[in-house]
């Protein structure tokens, strides 16, 4: 794609010296993820039952974030689910991010080829990613570090993973099954019958604990947190956009059937989106 100059380049041959430093980062990042998926898989198999949290506190909270208080909202106890590692993510791409930006569309018609895992990982960590394990900071900004979105992906034939609905888990950057069972003719109906929704290779969808917000923000809870899904389905499109990936965001659901296809309990769905290549034309 060609683009107009950029006025912020810098004035010598060289592309951004930090580009430079990028795989040594990326390298320790992903020895860190390690270390991180070490530690939570030592938790998962102490055989005590402990749930693992998905986040860790955050800063200027007290006694921690609202995920890591309510052990994450609803999610069920770690010890029988199935659960996969994603592979971890990259941190450098060719695409920029303007050309990623000049290149978004919505998509809504998909060819059959199957995405990835690597790129479904990438994906589900752009949106909620943790970057600062230490403080346990998200791709996303939240208000007041109170993370109260989850991410759950749902596939019905995919990458050899069993079909069902996945929860994201930052923490672990992997997936936890929380329901057997193929679901998209459910959350198709759910959202009058978008063809959309049954043809891409995965749904993911955008869904929020509202109380982790509420307990320190009250009346402004709705309104934190529909900008929090918004920041974080821009950085998945942004992401597909950059990988050649199509997507869209799908807002028109019944709320209940959606809730209802997915088993959630106290999370309330904010977004649909399907992902998969783009068809041809
Ligand atoms: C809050 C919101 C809800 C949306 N809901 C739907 C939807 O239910 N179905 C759909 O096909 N597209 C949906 N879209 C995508 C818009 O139709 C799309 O962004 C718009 O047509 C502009 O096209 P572009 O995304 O290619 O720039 C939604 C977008 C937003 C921001």
């Amino acid at each position: 794609m060609q683009l107009a100059p950029n006025p912020l380049a810098p004035p010598s041959g060289r592309r951004l010296a930090r580009r430079d430093c990028v795989p040594l980062r990326a390298l320790l990042f992903r020895l860190l993820l390690l270390l991180v998926a070490g530690v939570s898989l030592a938790a998962c198999a102490n055989g005590h039952g402990e749930s693992v949290p998905s986040s860790l506190p955050a800063p200027g909270s007290e006694g921690g974030s609202a995920a890591q208080e309510h052990g994450s909202g609803t999610q069920s106890p770690s010890t029988a689910a199935e659960r996969v590692a994603l592979p971890a993510p990259q941190l450098d791409s060719d695409r920029s991010l303007e050309e990623a930006l000049a290149a978004r569309r919505s998509v809504r018609r998909f060819s059959d080829e199957r995405v990835p895992m690597e790129i479904l990982g990438q994906l589900l960590w752009a949106a909620q990613g943790i970057t600062d394990a230490d403080r346990g900071l998200r791709t996303s900004p939240s208000a007041g570090a109170r993370y109260p979105l989850e991410v759950q992906l749902v596939v019905a034939d995919m990458n050899n993973l069993t079909a069902g609905v996945w929860r994201y888990v930052p923490l672990e950057h992997g997936l936890r099954l929380d329901r057997a069972g193929d679901r998209r003719g459910e959350i198709v109906a759910a959202s009058s019958s978008q063809d959309t929704l049954a043809g891409g290779d995965a749904l993911i969808v955008i869904s929020a604990v509202d109380e982790r917000t509420r307990d320190r923000y009250g009346d402004r809870t709705d309104r934190y947190i529909a900008m929090e899904a918004g920041h974080a389905a821009q950085n998945l499109l942004l992401q597909a956009s950059s990988l050649g990936v199509g997507a869209v965001v799908v807002g028109a659901f019944d709320d209940d059937a959606l809730a209802r296809a997915l088993a959630l309990d106290e999370e309330k769905p904010l977004y649909i989106i399907p992902i998969g290549w783009p068809a041809e034309n």
